[in-house]
């Protein structure tokens, strides 16, 4: 049965983390994988997890199933938070909802429900995007096409260029935007570009399928939010694929939710069926554990706030690595510009190098990072950044 299947190479991301493990040199450097880093390269439970887990562990008194759709109080915290309370579509009973394993399985969840109301649905991702994107979106059985986004020249996004693609998309096709903090590159939409995005969608029909998975991580948890709140207002259908992974440092526990804005409550029922029913169909319900921790932290405003500035210490010490790496490069004489890295928002940065630089900098001096030139920004400190940025320097 077997046999007939050929040897796959690893994960462009996730094989970082076994090549890293697998090498030797003391002074290696992990900038693969997105995942929060401190400066002494943990990757702590939040204070307000590990509180959260405390009460969870005094209230939960059965290991039961929970309901199909999730955890309810999980679903209606997390959509206030991305969408803001008292917004419309919430007040008119029009999101349908499912908690769902990460941000992947949200993805996947909504991908297999687009499959179900067009079978021919094409679904447009910038070009480049989350390396798993593709994959996910093809094995759901739907039509990839790419529309341009980043300008590596400018290390900036080619906005016209987006927009002369984003007028050509017919009605029905689905575009996939990154909510925030765009993965891999780090170049997000301006507040005036996404004005513009939802004029050519208004224009052209298109359904926007927005992935948000670093909310907070730009620049600030209401900021980042923009283009979610101002897309899901104004149009009658969007779809919404949120992760917890990054904003709780929850990862392992695969927590995420997937979300469907439609035009009715009639509609809304139908949807909450039918995305209940490919979720049944794949794993039945999703875990509940980390779920019920976010719902602790949302309903009870001590550990919310807490939670808040967590992340918002988070944002800063990334944003303050950014200013670090771009001062020790130019330090040790990088040839190159690099203050678009300052610009670039979120946990990555894409550095505009070559797949053959990358390479000779993880085979030279024992850091990782992704082959497009992705670097995790979080995993950059102050006893590291010497090293480096020398080994940059030295490969440009
Ligand atoms: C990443 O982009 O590094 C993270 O989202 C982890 C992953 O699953 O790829």
């Amino acid at each position: 049965m077997f046999d007939v299947l050929p040897q796959l190479p690893a994960d462009p991301i996730l094989g970082l983390s076994t090549a890293f493990k697998a090498d030797t040199n003391p002074n290696k450097i992990d900038l693969g994988v997105g995942v929060y880093k401190d400066e002494q390269s943990n990757t702590p439970i939040f204070t307000s997890v590990a509180k959260a887990q405390g009460i969870l562990l005094e209230k939960e008194t059965s290991k039961t199933y929970i309901p199909p759709q999730g955890n309810q109080g999980y679903i209606d915290g997390f959509l206030s938070l991305l969408l803001g309370k008292g917004h419309t579509a919430l007040l008119e009973d029009r999101v349908a909802a499912v908690q769902a394993p990460g941000g992947t399985g949200s993805l996947r969840i909504l991908s297999d429900l687009l499959k179900r109301c067009n079978s021919n649905a094409k679904v447009w991702v910038s070009d480049p995007t989350w390396a798993n994107h593709i994959p996910l979106i093809q094995n759901a059985g739907l039509e990839l096409a790419t529309y341009t986004y980043f300008d590596k020249e400018t290390a900036g996004i080619n906005f016209h260029a987006m927009v002369a693609c984003l007028e050509k998309v017919d009605k029905d096709d689905i575009v996939l935007l990154h909510g925030c903090c765009h993965n891999p590159t780090g170049a997000d939409l301006t507040n005036e570009q996404w004005d513009k995005v939802l004029e050519i969608a208004q224009n052209r029909g298109f359904i926007p399928f927005i992935d948000v998975a670093y909310l907070g991580f730009g620049d600030g948890l209401d900021e980042d939010a923009y283009g979610l709140r101002l897309l899901t207002s104004n149009l009658p259908e969007v779809l919404i694929a949120a992760s917890c992974s990054k904003n709780f440092g929850l990862y392992r526990e695969r927590v995420g939710l997937a979300a469907i804005v439609t035009a009715s409550t009639v509609t809304r029922k139908v949807v909450q069926s039918q995305i209940q029913s490919v979720a049944r169909g794949n794993y039945s319900m999703p875990p509940s554990y980390g779920g019920a921790l976010v719902d602790i932290i949302l309903s009870n405003e001590v550990l919310k706030t807490e939670w808040v500035n967590e992340v918002e210490s988070m944002r800063l010490r990334m944003s303050s690595l950014r200013q670090l790496l771009l001062d020790k490069l130019n330090e040790n004489g990088a040839s190159k510009d690099f203050s678009f890295i300052t610009k670039q928002k979120g946990m990555f940065s894409f550095l505009c190098i070559t797949p053959e630089q990358v390479q000779a900098v993880r085979d030279k001096h024992s850091v990782y990072f992704v082959g497009s030139s992705r670097v995790n920004i979080a995993g950059i400190s102050k006893s590291n950044v010497d090293t480096l940025a020398k080994a940059l320097v030295s490969v440009l």
